[in-house]
């Protein structure tokens, strides 16, 4: 044992499932290592959601360590051909991205727009955007706070955007499966084929 790298060590012992159920196996390390051993390798062209949201790049460290600048476009750009190499022909990424603000200035930073663009132009991935989406959440804590709550010059950061990428313009998809029950407008336009309100009765209000 003690003649094996790092590496090695990983790919040949530590690649037991954290936990299994008869609906699959749950795999728990760094993604980079995972992917590159056995386990990956044998998805190849086999996976039809890679639904990720990486460590955004923040400009305070958090406890499992995230990249910055540079360093950070080139660690997750990296997953771009690899992540496409996993998909089905039909296949989709679809990736959580945060934003990031340059540190002691109320500018937000670049970095989480410059790291979608290198990942999905990245010249191995073929990799297209299908989609963008925001989430939006209005109960995210006051942040940045120096300037939202000391300064007051800006408002809450209160979205992350969520890129749906393929390799391919057509990749498993139908809208009917998140179909939202129609407004109360939309159903009185279906019955009365108009926009216009009903006419209101004599004395009413
Ligand atoms: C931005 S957080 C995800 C936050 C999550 N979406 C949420 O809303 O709570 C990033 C996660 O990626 C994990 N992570 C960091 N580096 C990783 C790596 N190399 N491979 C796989 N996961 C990693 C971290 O442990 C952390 O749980």
């Amino acid at each position: 044992m003690e003649n094996l790298n790092k590496d090695a060590l990983y790919s040949a012992s530590s690649l037991s499932p954290y936990y299994k159920t008869e609906m699959g196996e749950c795999y728990h390390g760094p993604a980079e290592k995972i992917l590159a051993s056995r386990v990956g390798q044998e998805l190849k062209g086999k996976v039809q959601l890679i639904l990720t949201s990486p460590p955004f790049p923040l400009n305070r460290q958090k406890q499992y360590g995230n990249y910055q600048g540079d360093d950070y476009i080139n660690w997750l750009c990296k997953f771009a051909p690899i992540f496409a190499g996993l998909l089905t022909p039909n296949g989709s990424i679809v990736m959580e991205l945060g934003n990031a603000w340059e540190p002691g200035r109320p500018v937000q930073s670049l970095l989480p727009l410059k790291t979608l663009l290198a990942f999905v132009e990245h010249p191995e991935g073929g990799l297209r955007l299908c989609q963008e989406f925001i989430c939006h959440n209005p109960a995210r804590l006051p942040s940045p706070a120096q300037w939202v709550n000391i300064k007051h010059s800006r408002v809450i950061d209160s979205f992350t955007r969520i890129w749906w990428m393929s390799t391919t313009d057509e990749p498993k998809a139908d809208n009917r499966r998140v179909l939202r029950p129609y407004s109360k407008s939309m159903e009185r336009l279906l019955s009365t084929g108009t926009h216009s309100q009903p006419p209101k009765k004599e004395g009413g209000r």
